[in-house]
């Protein structure tokens, strides 16, 4: 019988990993586990920074974005030495099973220990929703429902103005909030890096939008939709700024561009997300205190999965190519 846990939060945060992290303290306490939390991803477990979690320390938190544990990236983490020194720490602290939540970073991670005899479970806490054999990963319903706000709000003063607005959107590598949140918030063209788009045809839907009597238009972007996410922490370089001159010189209309950045990240999570994290931290605890390991917990057609992680990380996760079509369709009249 297992007695003792670890919970660490990794990489980007995610609106909803403070719900799931009050789900695995809680529902430990309920089989009688302790549970640790270590705070600042690897990097702090390489330093360390281990302390006992109660089942009071995660009160007050199932509304809140961010994660309370903190979240970083570590370089030292990649290398031997520092997994040996984690590894150390872990044993040290007397902890048995670890749950890492995070995106496939993190999961790689997580898979490093494992292989040093440390059991894991990885729950999927990214905006992006780029985790495969999941359909949903915690943090994107909240991501998407703030993107559709902006929308919202950039839709009021474009068709006001008789605009056109190229909004860009997180995302990395992926085009899930880009598809999201351009089909709920009615966006007029969508680019994503799963679907290579001549921009010329954007242009040519602006053009025929206009002759139909539409005099705004609202292009959504993925900040990988060329092919690189970092361009956009160079703001003239990001995808939005190459796709607005483009667009602008093309059609001579009135351009403005608008990159949402950081504040996809944060806020109170949705309801959605409160019961994916709720559901998630549960199963990945049930998981350890049945001594499993190596597994990742999902979500499809509304049931909680549980799927070997290095099987999950080798697939490819597609997005949707319909909601594309459709979101086209619904928009182009
Ligand atoms: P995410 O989990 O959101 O994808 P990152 O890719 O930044 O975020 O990964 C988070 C952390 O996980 C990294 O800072 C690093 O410490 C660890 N990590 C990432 N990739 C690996 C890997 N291949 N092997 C071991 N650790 C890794
Ligand atoms: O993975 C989550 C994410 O927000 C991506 O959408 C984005 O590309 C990246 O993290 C931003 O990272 P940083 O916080 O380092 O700017």
């Amino acid at each position: 019988m297992m007695r003792k846990i670890g919970i660490l939060t990794s990489g980007g945060d995610a609106p909803g990993m403070n719900a799931a992290v009050r789900a695995v303290v809680r529902t430990a306490q309920y089989c009688n586990v302790g549970v640790m939390g270590i705070m600042r991803g690897y990097h702090g477990l390489i330093r360390n920074e281990i302390f006992e979690l109660n089942p009071r320390s995660v009160a007050d938190v199932i509304h809140r974005g961010g994660t309370i544990l903190k979240s970083a990236r570590s370089m030292q983490f990649k290398t031997p030495e520092g997994q040996d020194k984690a590894v150390k720490n872990l044993n040290d602290a007397g902890i048995e099973g670890l749950v890492v939540i995070g995106g496939d970073g993190s999961f790689q991670g997580a898979l490093a220990l494992q292989s040093r005899g440390i059991k894991i479970v990885g729950i999927p806490g990214t905006i992006d929703n780029d985790i495969p054999c999941t359909d949903y990963t915690i943090g994107f319903d909240t991501a998407i429902n703030t993107v559709v706000d902006a929308i919202n709000k950039i839709r009021d003063t474009a068709t006001s103005h008789e605009r056109v607005y190229v909004v860009e959107v997180m995302g990395r590598n992926s085009g899930y909030i880009a598809l999201y949140a351009g089909l709920a918030g009615g966006a007029e063209s969508i680019l994503i890096p799963e679907i290579p788009t001549n921009l010329d045809d954007i242009v040519q839907r602006i053009h025929t939008s206009y002759e139909l009597g539409k005099a705004h238009s609202i292009i959504v972007v993925a900040e990988g939709y060329s092919g690189d996410p970092e361009a956009g922490r160079d703001v003239e370089h990001s995808a939005a700024f190459r796709v607005g001159s483009y667009v602008k010189d093309k059609t001579g209309f009135e351009t403005r561009v608008t990159i949402l950045g950081h504040i996809q990240r944060g806020g109170n999570p949705t309801v959605m997300d409160r019961i994916l994290a709720s559901r998630m931290g549960e199963k990945a605890v049930r998981l350890l205190v049945q001594d499993k390991s190596g597994f990742m917990v999902g979500i499809t057609n509304n049931q909680i999965t549980a799927v070997n992680l290095e099987y999950a990380l080798a697939q490819e996760k597609q997005v949707d190519l319909g909601f594309h079509e459709l979101a086209h369709m619904l928009s182009s009249t």
